[in-house]
């Protein structure tokens, strides 16, 4: 069964789909911790579906480096197979993501390499794109430049903002999370 721990930052509807979709006994992996930067709503999925939950909040830190460390000596606690960022909006440090590569991925509400970063939304918006899309990669030191693992279009239509957009990006990018975590579990 593959262990897998999330990080989030925010409400955590990506990470309430994987959880409903772990709680499903014949799903072949289980979410075993998910983390957070700050206090957020997502943490509120956790504690619904009885999972640990724990916070590294970033101010707290003088570095990025010193807040990785902790956030790694947490999720070692779990020894996940697999680490998910769904909707974590911090940039590992480099140390970490080397620590766990290639057992990072992240889901990116883009169609990477289109408009990466943490604006890729507002971005695909105000470079007037007719489509977007949702991407999930394999973390690498760089800004959502790591290897696409899937990826889907997703139309822009006219009138959409960025929450408009956003949500139709949101369940895309739900389910290939989802089949995602399932291929890595099926093959692991
Ligand atoms: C998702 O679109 C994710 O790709 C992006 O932030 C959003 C998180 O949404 N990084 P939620 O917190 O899962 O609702």
């Amino acid at each position: 069964m593959l262990s897998v721990a999330v990080l989030i930052s925010g409400g955590g509807s990506n990470l309430r789909a994987l959880l409903e979709a772990a709680s499903d006994p014949g799903f072949p992996a289980r979410i075993v911790a998910v983390g957070a930067d700050r206090e957020c709503g997502g943490l509120r999925h956790a504690e619904r579906f009885g999972i640990p939950s724990f916070t590294v909040p970033y101010p707290r830190f003088a570095t990025r480096d010193q807040w990785g460390d902790e956030l790694a000596a947490q999720l070692d606690v779990w020894q996940p197979d697999l680490i998910v960022l769904s909707g974590l909006m911090r940039l590992l440090p480099t140390g970490l993501v080397a620590r766990y590569a290639p057992r990072i991925i992240n889901t990116h509400p883009a169609y990477l390499p289109e408009f990466p970063g943490p604006h890729g939304v507002r971005d695909a918006l105000a470079a007037g794109a007719t489509q977007t899309g949702a991407s999930i990669i394999v973390v690498d030191e760089g800004v959502d430049s790591g290897p696409i693992i899937a990826q889907e279009r997703v139309p822009v239509l006219p009138g959409d903002d960025e929450h408009t957009l956003h949500e139709r990006i949101k369940p895309v990018e739900r389910r290939l999370l989802i089949d995602v975590v399932r291929r890595y579990a099926t093959a692991s």
